[in-house]
């Protein structure tokens, strides 16, 4: 019989008697596991073995665990220490303890809460007592802990000790599957009538095609129904890959993009957009302020002085400024931009790229910065989707159409509108979407027309329609997740983020 090498390496390595796992025969024969995990694989569907698995369970102490094998439980040293000072016989001072037992920090509220829980004395008015009944040497914790660290098998350890310390985050349990060979009769018997290795080719190579070998050579079969192990390799996150969509279709919907600052001057993050200076969402509550440097060095002094116009007497006619202090140093102050409309204002503001001529269409999908409290749908750092349309003769309609177009290419065709305020829109709409699974409204956005006195300023004579979306929601309604912190941070949920499908 003819066979390819791994498989004959590892036939001729079974036996029939003793069931050997993979890691044995890998040691036999010299090849790496996953070539016998192959070779095994194609010897039972030649019926010349029979692989069994049986699932393993391990369990290895963290480090944490590895210390307290070494040291002892902190609530033993807890028990020594306090019977040593007598607490055996009547209460003792728990500082005196706790500094004979040589417990600090965290070990300290974890000796008295395990030691509360094992019935190991009192604690009670800073006091401390051990119950003279107890044998700290069986400590069932303990000893199953030292068994594991000396590398003993989990079999025939206490259930429930294995529970607390998994609890404790003492041990780490895994699973893992083993596999057995044995031979079978067929096994046997090509065994005794030779096993020859087949000559085959395991890969195509430039020079069995130039040569045109690759006609009679034969191919080793691959079996693509075998376990293999799963190679979890970098790929995109999903954020950013659906930041590069949104960038394509606004691009595809003629817009250009913006660049810009993310510490910028309160000027352009707040002044050009008619934002009055004690407007709430200026104070140190929030926004992210800059110690070093506070203060932009150069601010266009034309801009200046319209801007601070516009704030002291409003624009038109019958404009109404705000009638309150305007102070260029409060101007100048230098913060985290709490959105990308700063980078709007700069741009229509013709100190970007020059004086604009309608129509033109921006966009940017950046990252932007608030002080808010986390929660399952906000974050103190987001990416925002800004725009702004600059055309004669704007409307309402405009700035809804675009916005079903724009969302129609998510798949999002639900959008509803709800009058809103803005200081440098009027009107303004914020965007609700509605989440796929919960079926609650989710609010996406934020939207208007620009106000004169905003546009005046800057030198914009005709209508600039204009947005702030928030990326991270409207992936939350591609994607069906609750939770925002599910796709940044510490918590995210790493099955989400390896196995979301991206389709375009
Ligand atoms: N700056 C607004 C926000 O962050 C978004 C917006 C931009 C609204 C432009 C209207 C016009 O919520």
């Amino acid at each position: 019989m003819q066979l390819p090498q791994a498989q004959a390496a590892v036939l001729e390595a079974a036996s029939a008697r003793e069931a050997q796992s993979i890691d044995e025969l890998a040691a036999a024969t010299e090849l790496p596991p996953e070539t016998v995990t192959g070779a095994a694989f194609g010897l039972e569907e030649a019926g010349l073995v029979t692989v069994s698995e049986r699932v393993e369970e391990a369990v290895t102490p963290t480090d944490e665990g590895i210390e307290y094998a070494e040291r002892g439980l902190p609530e033993l040293r807890l028990y020594e220490a306090a019977s040593d000072v007598g607490a055996g016989d009547e209460p003792v001072p728990m500082g005196q303890v706790i500094g004979a037992a040589d417990l600090e920090g965290a070990a300290v509220d974890i000796a008295l809460s395990n030691y509360a829980r094992k019935g190991y004395g009192t604690i009670d008015g800073g006091e401390i007592t051990a119950d003279p009944a107890v044998e700290p040497d069986a400590d069932p914790e303990a000893r199953t802990l030292d068994s594991l660290a000396e590398g003993g098998a989990v079999s025939g350890l206490d259930g429930e000790s294995l529970e607390a310390l998994e609890r404790r985050g003492l041990v780490d349990r895994s699973e893992t599957t083993v596999r057995e060979l044995t031979l079978t009769e067929a096994g046997v018997t090509a065994l005794m009538e030779g096993v020859e290795v087949a000559e085959t080719v395991g890969r195509l190579t430039p020079a069995l095609l130039t040569s045109g070998e690759w006609r009679d050579v034969e191919f080793a079969e691959y079996n693509v129904g075998a376990d293999a192990e799963r190679i979890e390799g970098g790929r995109v996150h999903i954020l950013r890959q659906t930041a590069e969509r949104v960038k394509d279709v606004l691009v595809g919907m003629g817009f250009r993009e913006m660049e810009g600052p993310h510490v910028d001057a309160d000027f352009w993050i707040n002044d050009c957009l008619f934002m009055p200076q004690d407007h709430p969402a200026r104070t140190h509550w929030d926004r992210f302020a800059l110690a070093d440097p506070t203060h932009i060095e150069e601010l266009p002094a034309d801009l200046v002085e319209a801007v601070e116009r516009a704030h002291r007497e409003g624009v038109g006619e019958d404009g109404e400024g705000y009638h309150s202090p305007w102070d260029e140093e409060f101007a100048r102050a230098l913060a985290l931009r709490g959105h990308t409309t700063s980078l709007s204002a700069r741009y229509l503001s013709g100190h970007e790229i020059g004086g604009l001529e309608p129509p033109q269409r921006f966009f940017s999908v950046e990252k932007v910065y608030r002080n808010d409290t986390l929660d399952p749908t906000h974050l103190l750092e987001f990416f925002q989707i800004e725009g702004w349309v600059m055309a004669e003769g704007l409307s309402v309609r405009d700035l809804m159409g675009t916005f079903e177009e724009f969302y129609a290419q998510f798949g999002i065709t639900d959008l509803e509108f709800k009058p809103h305020y803005n200081p440098y829109t009027e009107p303004s709409f914020e965007l609700f979407g509605t989440h796929p699974t919960t079926g609650e409204l989710v609010e996406i956005g934020n939207s208007g027309i620009f106000r004169p006195e905003m546009l005046e300023p800057l030198g914009v004579d005709c209508d600039v329609m204009a947005w702030g979306l928030a990326l991270e929601r409207l992936l939350m309604l591609m994607y069906g997740f609750e939770d925002i912190r599910d796709i940044h941070g510490t918590l995210c949920d790493l099955d989400l983020l390896r196995n979301t499908e991206v389709t375009y």
